[in-house]
């Protein structure tokens, strides 16, 4: 079915739903609720978004994340086996729930579910689910609630993969000012230890067009910051039938009038081109701040990992990035733990962190995920010997962050407001470009604004700030 058509047809099936919501009201005297619940990256967050507005155009009413909702809706991950174990947890409370309300529906969806052992796991062991739902077709998600609401018993609906991407669906954006722009979707690196290309799927480039109308829209309708999302936006746009690589989007994206700030995420450093870092040094609106997952920084480990860069590779690049932009912020994500680890290892990964400075990094205990080629490698490591490792890597994050961080204090920089501060009524929260947070005195008239502000007090990863 050509994918203008499916839209046609999803559409038929959101009218469908609004009749199942009017009668659901009349029979409860007040509009169903609903809590959609997200776990995850950024990719969750955008597809949140996305069965949120098809929930609220069919007269669903929003219950932020109160799981005694009329519909509860688990958007989950599965990227470690901590996120696996928190929806577990989360289902046995949502059952006492079902028990008290007999109307109410539980779906599930994510990256979890297009693993077989999960769904054989719910049929068993939570049979009070009510719909289960994959990565790939989060577009049929009205359908399904209609199919969902006209039968009994468990509805499963799980794609193996799919080439169709279904423009033009409703959403229904978390902030106004700033929002998700999913640029491809899946991943075809498969970095060893890693789950993504199994349950996202092959790599699917959107086309640039598409990308771009949307974009327009989005700032037509108040949105100054856009994230590009891809597992590996460097790798954008090779696959299209008019291929265009990252940097050529990028440019693009740049001369939308209105918008502001360009992020995106996430870099694979093996795909990182000269060209990518030549448009980031012109322009005004990408954002000063670059995710290069480093993983590890042993060679050894990496080539394990089939990362495709050495530690020597990497700094090299990191090197060129500063040498070229040297106010852009560096992160990245390291895991600890991976088979075969050692101490050796890890000082390689500790001798990297001193000398990139990153600003921050995301630190992971390495998880075991079934399927993947590092989890049949016979060398895996006792965890007690990882959580001291992980400890001794965190530490030297914290340092050479808080001592990177800190460089910028007593500067004026700019930030965009983005809410209220959530322990402190008085103050808001903003981001600056290279993505650090500053929290400062000021009420919700300002968010969604770009000010100037003064950077008083660096708290780690974070500043304390006035306007100016
Ligand atoms: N165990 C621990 N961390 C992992 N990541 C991906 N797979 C695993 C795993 N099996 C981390 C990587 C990636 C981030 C999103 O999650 O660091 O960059
Ligand atoms: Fe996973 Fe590697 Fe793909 Fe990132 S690039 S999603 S770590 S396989």
């Amino acid at each position: 079915m050509s994918e203008k058509s499916e839209l046609i047809r999803q559409n038929e099936y959101i009218e469908r739903l609004k009749q199942i919501v009017t009668d659901l009201s009349n029979k409860k005297g007040h509009a169903p609720t609903f809590a959609v619940i997200t776990f995850g990256c950024q990719m969750n967050a955008r597809d949140s978004e996305k069965l949120i507005g098809i929930l609220e155009k069919a007269g669903f009413m929003n219950n932020g994340e109160n799981e005694k909702s009329d519909f509860v809706l688990y958007n989950t991950c599965t990227v470690r086996d901590n996120a696996n174990q928190k929806v577990y947890g989360r289902l046995g409370v949502l059952n006492g729930h079902k028990k008290k309300n007999p109307d109410m529906k539980i779906a599930l969806c994510g990256c979890m579910m297009q693993e077989p052992s999960v769904i054989e796991k719910i049929r068993k062991s939570y049979p009070f689910v009510d719909l289960v739902f994959g990565t790939h077709n989060i577009f049929k998600f009205a359908e399904l609630l209609v199919r969902m609401y006209e039968s009994k018993g468990l509805i499963v609906d799980i794609w193996k993969d799919t080439d169709q991407i279904v423009e033009d669906l409703p959403v229904k954006r978390k902030y106004p000012f700033k929002s998700g722009i999913n640029i491809m979707f899946g991943c075809n690196n498969f970095c060893s230890y890693c789950i993504v290309p199994y349950v996202r799927g092959r790599e699917r480039s959107r086309e640039p067009k598409d990308i771009i109308r949307e974009i327009e829209t989005l700032v037509a309708d108040g949105v100054v910051e856009v994230m590009l999302l891809g597992q590996n936006v460097n790798s954008y746009g090779k696959n299209l039938e008019n291929p265009i690589s990252f940097a050529e989007l990028l440019k693009e994206v740049e001369k939308i009038e209105g918008l502001r700030r360009i992020r995106f995420m996430t870099s694979h450093p093996k795909d990182l081109s000269d060209d990518l870092i030549e448009v980031m040094k012109h322009s005004k609106k990408i954002c000063r701040h670059l995710h290069l997952p480093l993983q590890s920084g042993s060679s050894r480990i990496l080539a394990q990992m089939n990362r495709r860069y050495t530690k020597e590779q990497y700094i090299a690049l990191a090197k060129k990035i500063r040498e070229e932009i040297p106010d852009i912020a560096l992160t990245t994500d390291i895991i600890i733990g991976f088979p075969g680890e050692t101490a050796e290892d890890v000082d390689e990964t500790i001798d990297v962190i001193r000398q990139v400075q990153y600003d921050n990094a995301f630190t992971f205990i390495y998880s075991k995920r079934t399927g993947t080629p590092a989890a049949a490698m016979e060398n895996q490591v006792d965890e007690a010997f990882a959580h001291e490792q992980f400890d001794r890597v965190l530490k030297v994050v914290q340092d050479t962050a808080r001592e990177r961080v800190s460089l910028l204090e007593g500067r004026i920089m700019e930030v965009l407001v983005e809410e209220l501060n959530p322990h402190d009524d008085d103050l808001v929260t903003g981001r600056l470009s290279n993505n650090i947070l500053v929290h400062f005195p000021g009420d919700s008239t300002l968010i969604g604004q770009i000010l100037k502000v003064r950077l008083k007090e660096c708290r780690g990863f974070y500043y304390y700030g006035e306007r100016v």
